[in-house]
C-alpha cells in the first residue's frame, strides 16, 4: 500500500473511494462539498438525510455513486465538533474509513480530512497511522490467507502535497508497532528468549544498532540472581538484551526503556490456576516488544538521543530446578528478595533490568512491563498505569501519550504501602497483599533505581484487545510504541 500526497481537486480525483471527513456543524455541505453533492444529482444529502447522520466522531456511512463518475463510492465520515478536534480523532477516522473502503473492496482511497491545529504534518502523519494500524492483518500462522479480497493500493492524501517526510515518518513508527504486534502475537513455541534476542540482533543488524546479549553466565558474574532465579526453571537459556542507538553528534539526552520480557509465564510453581488466563501468558513479552518496536521506529527516525533498549528475557516456568516459594534471591545491587510468590515474576526480572540501566549514566529511565492484573482491574484494558516519584518524567510521558493516542493515568506512588512488602527474614518480599497490589508492584521496582529519574507504565490492560477498538483489531496492540517515539523525540 502506497501513501502519498496528492493535489488534485477533491472535485477531479478519480478512484474506487473518496472519503470525506465532516464536523458535526457541516454535515449541510457547503462550498466544494455542495458542488459535489450537484454533480452526485443530491446523493450525499440525500445520504445524510436518510441516515440522519450527524457527523459523530468515526461515524461512517457510505453510498456507490451513479456509473459514469469518475468515483465509485463516497464515504462521509463524522469528526465530531470542530473545537474538539484530536489528532487522534483524525487517526481513528482515517482507521473507520480504511475499514470501509478494504470491506467494499476499493483498491484506491483518497481523504479529504481537515487539518489539526493548522499543522498539514501531524495531520498527515495521523492519517498515514490510522490507516495502516487498522488495515494491518496477521496472517502468519495461518496456512491460507482467509482474505482473498482485494487490498487497497493506494491512498491520496488531497491537499497534502509536500508532506512526504510526515508520510515516510509515520511508515517508520508504523514498521515499529507491526513488529511489537507480531511480538507479542506469536505465541511462546515462536517468541522464546532466544528468538527475542535474534530480533533484536536483526534490529541492530538491518540499522547499524549496537548490540549486547548477556547469557546466563554474564548475568552471573553480575550478580543478577532475581532474574537468574525466574529463569531457572526453564529448559530455554535467559538472554539480556541490551540494544544501543547512538545518533551521529553529541546526544541531546540519553535514555533507556526497559520492557519485561517474560515468553511466558506460567506463574512458577505457583501456578496459574484454571481461569487465570494461563493460555494468553504469551502477551507476557508485551512490553520488550514495545522496547524492540521503539527501537526499530528510532533507529530509522534517527533523533539526536542515544537510546539503550534492555530487556531481561525468560520464561517463568515449573521444573525441578523451579525456584520455590519462600526462596531468597539477591538482586544486583545486593538486595534480598523472598519470593513469596513466584508468579510475582516480572518485578524479579526487572530489578536487575533497572539496577543495570541505572548504572548507564542516562537522564531518564521508562521501565513497561505487564506486570499486574491489579492494573487492570484498577484501569481496565484500555489504559496503563504510570507509576513514577518524578513530576518531569510524568508530564513528558503524559504529552508523548496524549499526541501518540495512548491512554495512560497517573498513579500514586504511596510509599506507606511499602509496609506489605517487608520481610522478616530478607530485605523484602517480592509480592504485598491484594488491594494495591499495582502499587506494591512498583514500589518494589523503586528499590532497584537510585540514580536516575524513573518511571514505570503497566500495560497488562493495554497490550491486547478483546475486541476493535479505533485502529486496533482484536489482538496485540503494539501499545507503547508509540508514546515512546514521541518520549524519545521530546513530543
Ligand atoms: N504477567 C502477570 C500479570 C498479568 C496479568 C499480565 C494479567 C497480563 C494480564 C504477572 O506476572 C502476574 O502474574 N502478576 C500477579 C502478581 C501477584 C502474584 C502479586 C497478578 O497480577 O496476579
Ligand atoms: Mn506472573
Ligand atoms: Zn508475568
Amino acid at each position: 500500500m502506497k501513501i502519498q500526497p496528492n493535489d488534485t481537486p477533491l472535485l477531479e480525483w478519480a478512484g474506487d473511494c473518496l472519503a470525506i471527513g465532516l464536523f458535526e456543524d457541516a454535515v449541510d455541505l457547503t462550498g466544494e462539498l455542495a458542488t459535489l453533492n450537484e454533480r452526485l444529482a443530491g446523493i450525499l444529502k440525500e445520504l445524510i438525510a436518510e441516515e440522519e447522520f450527524t457527523a459523530k466522531a468515526y461515524n461512517t456511512i457510505f453510498t456507490r455513486v451513479g456509473v459514469g463518475n469518475p468515483i465509485r463510492k463516497v464515504i462521509l465520515v463524522g469528526l465530531g465538533k470542530p473545537e474538539a478536534l484530536k489528532l487522534e480523532t483524525l487517526r481513528r477516522a482515517a482507521a473507520a474509513v480504511a475499514r470501509v473502503a478494504k470491506k467494499q473492496k476499493s483498491k484506491s482511497l483518497a481523504f479529504s480530512f481537515p487539518l489539526w491545529n493548522n499543522d498539514p504534518a501531524a495531520t498527515a502523519q495521523a492519517i498515514a497511522e490510522g490507516t495502516q494500524l487498522a488495515l494491518y492483518q496477521d496472517t502468519r500462522f495461518k496456512s491460507e490467507p482467509e482474505d482473498k479480497g482485494p487490498q487497497i493500493e493506494t491512498v491520496d492524501l488531497l491537499g497534502f502535497s509536500g508532506q512526504e517526510a510526515a508520510i515516510t515518518r509515520a511508515n517508520q513508527i508504523v514498521s515499529g508497532v507491526i513488529l511489537a504486534r507480531q511480538l507479542v502475537a506469536a505465541p511462546a513455541n515462536e517468541v522464546t528468549p532466544i528468538t527475542l534476542a535474534e530480533t533484536a540482533q536483526a534490529i541492530a543488524t538491518d540499522h547499524g544498532l549496537n548490540i549486547e546479549i548477556l547469557e546466563r553466565e554474564d548475568c552471573e558474574k553480575l550478580g543478577m540472581g532475581a532474574f537468574l532465579g525466574v529463569a531457572q526453571a526453564s529448559d530455554l537459556p535467559p538472554k539480556f538484551i541490551h540494544l544501543t542507538y547512538k545518533p551521529e553528534g553529541t546526544p541531546k539526552r540519553k535514555l533507556a526503556i526497559i520492557g519485561k520480557g517474560l515468553t511466558f509465564d506460567s506463574g512458577g510453581l505457583n501456578i496459574k490456576g484454571a481461569g487465570s488466563g494461563i493460555e494468553t501468558m504469551k502477551i507476557d513479552m508485551g512490553g520488550a516488544a514495545a522496547t524492540l518496536g521503539a527501537a526499530k521506529a528510532i533507529a530509522q527516525l534517527k533523533p539526536d538521543v542515544e537510546v539503550h533498549f534492555i530487556s531481561a528475557a525468560t520464561e517463568n516456568m515449573i521444573s525441578g530446578h523451579a525456584m520455590h516459594p519462600g526462596d531468597i534471591l539477591k538482586a544486583s545491587n545486593g538486595k534480598t528478595i523472598e519470593v513469596n510468590n513466584t508468579d510475582a515474576e516480572g518485578r524479579l526480572t526487572l530489578a536487575d533490568a533497572l539496577v543495570y540501566a541505572d548504572k548507564l549514566g542516562v537522564d531518564a529511565i521508562v521501565d513497561l512491563a505487564t506486570l499486574t492484573g491489579a492494573c487492570v482491574i484498577a484501569l481496565g484494558d484500555d489504559i496503563a498505569g504510570l507509576y513514577t516519584p518524578d513530576d518531569a518524567v510524568a508530564s513528558q510521558l503524559e504529552q508523548a501519550a496524549e499526541t501518540a493516542g495512548e491512554k495512560m493515568w497517573r498513579m500514586p506512588m504511596e510509599e506507606k504501602y511499602f509496609e506489605g512488602l517487608k520481610s522478616g527474614i530478607a530485605d523484602m518480599k517480592n509480592t504485598g497483599p491484594r488491594p494495591g497490589g499495582s502499587i506494591t508492584a512498583a514500589l518494589f521496582l523503586k528499590q532497584f533505581v537510585k540514580n536516575t529519574p524513573w518511571a514505570h507504565l503497566d500495560i497488562a490492560g493495554p497490550v491486547w484487545a478483546d475486541k476493535e477498538n479505533g485502529y486496533n483489531s482484536p489482538g496485540a496492540t503494539g501499545y507503547g510504541v508509540r508514546s515512546l517515539v514521541n518520549w524519545v523525540l521530546g513530543e
